[in-house]
C-alpha cells in the first residue's frame, strides 16, 4: 500500500493508504483528528473546512496523494497557540455562537481564512466579505457567526 506524508497541525505524519482516499477520511479515521466534520463529502456543505498552507480548503474533496510532504494542513485542533485560543475561537465563545455545534469547526476555520484573505487584499471584513463564506449551518446561527467574525477579526 502506498505511503502518504504531509504535515498536520505542525507535525509530519505518514500513513499507509491508497492514493485516491480522500484526505478527510485520512485525517479523521486514520489519524483520529475529528475536528473537521463530514457532512456531504462532495465539497458543498463545508463542514470539513480546514486550512492548507493557511488557505481554506475542503479535505473531503482532495485525494491524499495530491497533498505533498511539505503541505501544512491545519484543523481546528491546530488553531490555538498552545493554551491561548485563537482570537476567532474566543469571539465564538464570547458570543455563544454554537447551537448543535456540528458545523462550527468548519465555520471558525472558514472565518479565519476569510479574514486573512481580506487582510492580504486590503479589504474590510464587511457583510459582503462574510457573504463569500458558503459554510452551511442547519441550526441557522448565521447572525451570531457574522457578529463573531467581525469581533474576531479585530484581534487578528
Ligand atoms: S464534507 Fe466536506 S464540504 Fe461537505
Ligand atoms: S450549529 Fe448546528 S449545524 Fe451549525
Amino acid at each position: 500500500m502506498p505511503t502518504q506524508t504531509f504535515k498536520l497541525n505542525g507535525e509530519s505524519v505518514t500513513v499507509d493508504t491508497d492514493d485516491d482516499v480522500r484526505l478527510l477520511w485520512v485525517i479523521r479515521d486514520l489519524l483520529g483528528v475529528t475536528g473537521p466534520k463530514y457532512g456531504c463529502g462532495i465539497n458543498v456543505c463545508k463542514a470539513c473546512t480546514s486550512h492548507i498552507n493557511g488557505k481554506a480548503f475542503n479535505p473531503c474533496s482532495v485525494r491524499v496523494c495530491d497533498v505533498d510532504a511539505e503541505d501544512e494542513i491545519t484543523t481546528i485542533e491546530g488553531l490555538a497557540d498552545g493554551e491561548d485560543l485563537h482570537p476567532m475561537q474566543q469571539a465564538w465563545i464570547d458570543r455563544d455562537v454554537a447551537q448543535c455545534g456540528y458545523c462550527q469547526p468548519g465555520q471558525v476555520m472558514a472565518a479565519v481564512a476569510k479574514v486573512r484573505q481580506c487582510q492580504e487584499e486590503g479589504r474590510e471584513i464587511d457583510d459582503a466579505a462574510i457573504e463569500e463564506i458558503r459554510n452551511i449551518c442547519r441550526c441557522g446561527t448565521y447572525n451570531r457567526i457574522r457578529e463573531a467574525i467581525k469581533a474576531g477579526a479585530e484581534n487578528m
